[in-house]
């Protein structure tokens, strides 16, 4: 059974609290939580106020996905928010291992996520010090998009990478991912899922998050 992290970028903002109500009552892992600047990514979302107004409500880890420029500037910043992982783009960092020994310093989790341009084999150095991979199977930046079929073989790539040097890390995979291929991507090596628009445009998200749970 795959992790599941709802991304609620797809959540109702004017009442968020019922939303986030929702994900506590339900079969969700972690609330998957996205910041974007508008440098790294075409899109702004959010950042600390939404998250501190979250922190205390949500029951659930909060799965901290950063697609902004320059991370290391913030990272305590974010577990003051609450993170419990926060992830980074291998794409926006000088200086991953750096950024990754900041994160553990502040007692978080570390994750690195790669764009779907970004081939597999720039994670090699990073492997052994991260605790969470994300692999976008979208251009990061929006809910609702198409997952990306190439993707499934990265999955499979990064699987055999840990498995070969017997590792501990955590696949994650990252948009467009519905009832419709979950099982693909878990079969294909992914430990955690995120779904936001096929979560909470669905009639019963609850529903929706206990099926996206044992499809296989
Ligand atoms: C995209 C975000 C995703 C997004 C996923 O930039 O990183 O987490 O919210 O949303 P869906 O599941 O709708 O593709
Ligand atoms: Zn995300």
């Amino acid at each position: 059974m795959p992790i599941v992290s709802p991304s609620i970028l797809s959540a109702n903002f004017a009442n968020l609290q019922a939303d986030i109500e929702m994900l506590n009552e339900s079969v969700a892992d972690w609330m998957h939580v996205d910041v974007m600047d508008g440098v790294f990514v075409p899109n702004i979302s959010f950042g600390f106020p939404v998250m501190k107004a979250i922190q205390p409500i949500a029951k659930k880890p909060l799965d901290v996905h950063l697609m902004i420029v320059n991370p290391e500037k913030y990272v305590e910043r974010f577990k003051m928010a609450g993170a419990d992982f926060l992830t980074v783009h291998y794409e926006a960092c000088k200086d991953l291992k750096k950024v990754v020994d900041q994160i553990h310093a502040n007692g978080m989790k570390a994750g690195v996520s790669i764009n779907p341009e970004t081939p597999a084999n720039v994670l090699n150095d990073i492997l052994p010090f991260v605790d969470l991979v994300l692999i976008m199977s979208v251009h990061p930046g929006f809910g609702g998009q198409k997952f990306i079929p190439e993707t499934i073989s990265k999955i499979q790539e990064v699987r055999s990478m840990i498995k070969a040097r017997g590792l501990r890390v955590l696949i994650e995979v990252d948009g467009g991912i519905g009832l419709q291929n979950v099982e693909e991507v878990t079969a294909a090596g992914a430990d955690a899922v995120v779904a936001g628009a096929s979560v909470f445009t669905s009639e019963n998200p609850k529903e929706t998050l206990k099926k996206l749970k044992v499809t296989l």
